[in-house]
């Protein structure tokens, strides 16, 4: 049996990403995820790192928090079903480490990768589909929510972020597909299928 393939969507806040990590595993009959929170360990986490009154923790705290939830999650879900052949579509990867921790909080990218090799056993995913928006689209989305810890930053952390994936894409291009996300839902759900397809060739 072939081994599934592991798809990631990444973003900014109010990209859209959940409603196309649904819309993409119910297509493919895949496994859909999330991170942080996608296993009752990372739940938990989840809630520690998402709370704006723990205003008090330290970035490299916040890095491994994300790390351990990701260890979680790939050992109790990930690594198991693409072992037994189903794809999984996961809100968010290691990507959003790189951007969120390394580019935002200005840790060590080298330091990141490392680190999550070691959580992930090397299993990196195999297609990220980043979808794109504007800085004020996402602030616009956001100010309709109820904000978490990371949805508090200001403009400046969300500018390094979107640096980050931007550098990221450009740098692997035969992982990353990029995606507008101000099209229509519909148009951006043909245009991850689109992009996504060809991919399950190779
Ligand atoms: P979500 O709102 O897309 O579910 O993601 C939760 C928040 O956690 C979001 O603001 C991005 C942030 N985050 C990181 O800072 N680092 C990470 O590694 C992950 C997975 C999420």
């Amino acid at each position: 049996m072939s081994r599934g393939k592991y798809i990631a969507f990444e973003g900014l806040e109010g990209c859209g990403k959940s409603t196309h990590v649904k819309r993409l595993a119910e297509t493919l009959g895949a496994v859909a995820t999330r991170e942080p929170g996608g296993t009752r360990i990372g739940a938990m986490l989840r809630a520690i790192l998402a709370d704006p009154d723990n205003t008090d923790i330290d970035p490299r705290t916040e890095l491994l928090l994300m790390t351990a939830d990701r260890a979680q999650l790939m050992s109790e879900v990930i690594e198991p079903a693409l072992v037994a052949g189903q794809h999984v579509v996961s809100d968010r990867s290691v990507y959003s480490t790189l951007a969120y921790q390394g580019y935002g909080r200005g840790l060590g990218i080298d330091t990141i990768r490392s680190i999550n090799e070691w959580a992930l056993n090397q299993a990196l995913p195999d297609i990220v589909v980043w979808i794109q928006i504007p800085r004020d689209e996402a602030e616009r989305r956001l100010a309709k929510r109820n904000l978490d810890r990371f949805e508090r930053e200001g403009a400046d952390f969300f500018a390094r972020i979107a640096v980050g994936f931007a550098e990221m894409a450009a740098a692997d291009p035969a992982r990353w597909i990029i995606i507008d996300g101000m099209l229509p839902k519909d148009d951006v759900q043909a245009a991850i299928h689109a992009a996504v397809s060809p991919r399950f060739a190779s």
